[in-house]
């Protein structure tokens, strides 16, 4: 079932627009799942006020992306569209591409017999803007005049003719957004999953590996990686099944302000400030996730000379290395896969102390302590509320950057139980 946002296109108390939503609501419910919204929740658009304090903003802007489609009801005000809609649209295309390639959908009621023709017209040239770049259907007017009478006491659509035409353009939208989908998995999403040159070998000073193999590296290793490159925008994340944070690829390019909760963003992008600043390297936070014991690291990514690349988001369940732990595995003389220990007294003694690598046979002194563990660099002022972990002495401070008290995501906002 498609899940359609649907605007109610002005914030007068009582709208014959908001009985058409309603309306649409219930008629199509075994079409569609319609969520309807009130613009009158938004404050007046100004690029004055920061999209950070913007949380019911950020919240329909939330709405939007989830959104399979969204419609605009809109009246008509001296021949165009109310102010009030005018702004909603303002939030949605400014700072934000939640309306690219959106589909969406136009309607609209009013009392005069040109049936809000006008004002749909003004719509349909806005959703097209380069700013919005919506995806709006072509044709499919409904156009509903003489309010007043076309509704009955109960909201419903009474007008045989206006009926029939609401339906043909509702499945018509609902048919667009199933083709759309399709172009989008086969065009949009496939040459994620399949790197496009697949022939193609990058070469490391320290060997080379194709492109499908640096792609199923990412899907294989454990831990699942996330990109925010140098300008702040969500670049990229590791196609790993089962992921702990689920990534959508509408997401890409994104700046990281918009994919948090306003209030989650200064504790976010003081972490990433403070790489660029290179004041620290590492961020390190133990959560509990999907009902495991999990582990975030946010690593500065910096080119050889130290100059900052971005931020990787590094997430992990550690349940599987913590049973091992638990069960003895590194206790001297303990079998690693099991806990047991796994030598007599009288074993010899190079077996004691010596362990294979499994890529090139090499052995290695079980007595070496030269591990590479990575401390964080001193942190000069620490981002108010991240749950952090000290590396050397493992203890973590308090603390959430979401704003509902759950452990924010760095890239996209979402909230993990703690
Ligand atoms: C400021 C203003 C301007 C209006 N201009 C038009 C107009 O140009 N064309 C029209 O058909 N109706 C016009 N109307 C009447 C609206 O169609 C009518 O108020 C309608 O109910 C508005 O939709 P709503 O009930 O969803 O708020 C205007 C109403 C207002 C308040």
């Amino acid at each position: 079932m498609k899940k359609i946002l649907a605007l109610v296109g002005t914030n007068a108390n009582f709208s014959y627009n908001r009985l058409l939503l309603k309306f649409m609501k219930k008629h199509f419910k075994q079409m569609a799942d319609i969520e309807i919204y009130e613009i009158s929740k938004l404050p007046a658009f100004s690029v004055d006020v920061p999209l950070s304090e913007q949380t019911e903003v950020w919240k329909l802007k939330q709405k939007v992306k989830a959104a399979d489609g969204v419609v605009f009801s809109t009246p008509e005000y001296d021949h165009g569209i109310p102010a009030a809609l005018k702004s909603a649209v303002e939030w949605l295309s400014y700072h934000t591409t939640v309306l690219k390639h959106k589909p969406v959908m136009v309607v609209g009621v009013s009392y005069g017999r040109q049936a809000s023709a006008r004002s749909q017209v003004q719509m349909r040239q806005i959703l097209i803007s380069p700013d919005c770049d919506a995806n709006l259907i072509p044709g499919n007017e409904v156009l509903i005049g003489g309010a007043t009478h076309v509704f009955s006491k109960d909201g419903r659509l009474i007008n045989d003719e206006m009926r029939d035409n609401l339906e043909e353009c509702f499945t018509h939208f609902i048919e667009y957004i199933q083709i759309f989908e399709n172009v989008d998995e086969e065009e949009v999403k496939m040459p994620i999953k399949q790197p496009r040159i697949s022939e193609a070998y990058i070469k490391f000073p320290t060997g080379r590996l194709s492109l499908k193999e640096v792609q199923q590296i990412f899907s294989t290793i454990p831990f699942e990686i996330d990109l925010i490159d140098s300008t702040d925008h969500f670049a990229w994340y590791s196609d790993k099944p089962n992921r702990e944070h689920v990534r959508d690829v509408a997401s890409l390019g994104e700046p990281v302000t918009e994919c948090h909760p306003p209030k989650a963003v200064p504790a976010v992008m003081a972490i990433i400030n403070s790489f660029r600043d290179g004041k620290r390297d590492v961020v390190t936070r133990p959560l509990w996730m999907n009902g495991h014991r999990s582990l975030i690291q946010y690593y500065a990514l910096r080119d050889v000379d130290g100059h900052y690349l971005g931020t990787i988001e590094f997430t992990g369940s550690v349940e599987y290395i913590l049973g091992l732990f638990e069960k003895g595995a590194w206790d001297k003389g303990a079998d690693a896969s099991t806990g047991a220990s796994k030598h007599e007294d009288n074993a010899p003694a190079e077996e004691d102390d010596t362990t294979a690598d499994a890529s090139t046979g090499a052995s290695e002194s079980s007595d070496d302590t030269s591990t590479d563990t990575v401390a964080p660099a001193p942190a000069a002022s620490e981002p108010a509320g991240i749950e952090e972990t000290d590396a050397d002495t493992g203890a973590s401070e308090s603390g959430s950057v979401d704003a509902d008290d759950d452990a924010a995501d760095a890239t996209t906002g979402a909230s993990e139980e703690e």
